[in-house]
């Protein structure tokens, strides 16, 4: 059968969990479909940062060493999402001279212990509201910052010191939903532009559902393309049980549904500028194991592999979608 990575001229990603990674089957099917992984879980402050002075690799690790024993890249995801802040971190107050210490200081140890491992940060994750306006509530060092957005960029800075070669994103969710989300990270990466902040590429997480509309899924990626960055469509997953009925299947004709919804998603990538595609990366690797279940409290099918390891439809669609399929 044909192999997506094989098809794609870019990554073809899977966001995998080491907890799963001693069952044969979840390791074979990242190994032989996948060309580079993201960590679900185990490359976020929480995980790695364990006191101001203290950092325990072991997971991280076994993330990168995965990879590099089976010749995958490694998207690093993610260095400055305040969801992921630690306890101990939180607690230390919001002085933004001393968060922005630590927080440099987490940044320049982090990619440079895996300098030339990790091929690609997204340096900060989800800073904006749906609305444009920058998330204050759910931070509050950021509310007092004068100037958060400097602080954003610096931090992009502070990676790039710490590895040159490393491709640096901003990451959100509903990018191309969210016009006015979209355009606030349009007016950030011209101002990192303007001041020679190196940001490389954007990442939209792409948690969409077969009901999303389409053509906003088109236009919104023709306008975060316009930005002439790097496109990562970085944490895809498909919702099929949007009403999420107790009683919900997934029959032949959901499944169909599903995989022309992969398919548009994969031609309108596709139909991007060759210079600015990244990597597509599906949110988990089998329906067995995919966060909606917990987060949605409902059955859902929304990846490329069934429970069993099975290609889906959706894989056929996400390959039928590809320009050399
Ligand atoms: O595995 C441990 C378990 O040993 C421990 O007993 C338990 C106690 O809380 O935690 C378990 O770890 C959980 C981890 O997933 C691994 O399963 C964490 O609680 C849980 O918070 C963590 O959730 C992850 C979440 O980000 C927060 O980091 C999800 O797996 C992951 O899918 C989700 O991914 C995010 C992206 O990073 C950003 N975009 C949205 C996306 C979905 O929320």
């Amino acid at each position: 059968p044909s192999i997506l990575k094989e098809k794609a001229n870019f990554g073809i990603g899977a966001a995998i969990k080491t907890a799963h990674l001693a069952e044969l089957a979840y390791a074979n099917t990242v190994k032989s479909h996948f060309s580079q992984v993201t960590a679900e879980w185990e490359m976020k402050m929480e995980l790695i940062w364990s006191s101001a002075t203290g950092y325990n690799w072991s997971n991280a690790d076994r993330v990168v060493d995965f990879a590099k024993d089976n010749d995958l890249e490694v998207h690093g995801h993610t260095l400055v999402w305040y969801k992921s802040f630690p306890g101990w971190f939180k607690n230390a107050g919001y002085d933004s001279t001393a968060f922005e210490d630590r927080v440099r200081a987490y940044i320049q140890t982090t990619v440079g212990r895996y300098k030339g491992r990790v091929k690609s940060w997204d340096v900060a994750n989800e800073i904006f509201n749906d609305n444009g306006t920058l998330r204050s509530t759910d931070c509050p060092v950021f509310a007092t910052f004068n100037d958060p957005i400097g602080f954003y960029g610096r931090c992009f800075k502070y990676a790039h010191e710490a590895d040159p070669d490393a491709k640096l994103f901003y990451n959100d969710y509903s990018v191309v939903l969210a016009s006015a989300k979209r355009s606030a990270i349009k007016r950030m990466v011209s101002r990192f532009k303007n001041e020679g902040i190196p940001i490389h590429g954007i990442g939209d997480q792409f948690h969409y559902r077969v009901t999303t509309d389409k053509n906003t899924i088109k236009n919104g990626l023709t306008d975060m393309a316009s930005t002439g960055l790097l496109i990562h469509l970085s944490e895809l997953d498909i919702i099929v049980n949007v009403q999420q009925s107790e009683s919900y299947a997934f029959t032949q004709a959901e499944a169909q549904k599903q995989a022309d919804m992969y398919r548009f998603i994969v031609e309108s990538y596709e139909s991007l500028p060759a210079d600015q595609k990244f990597a597509i990366t599906t949110w988990g690797v089998t329906d067995k194991y995919t966060w909606l279940t917990d987060y949605w409290h409902a059955k859902e099918y929304p990846l490329l592999f069934d429970q069993h390891y099975q290609e889906k439809e959706a894989y056929r669609g996400f390959l039928a979608g590809l320009k050399n399929n």
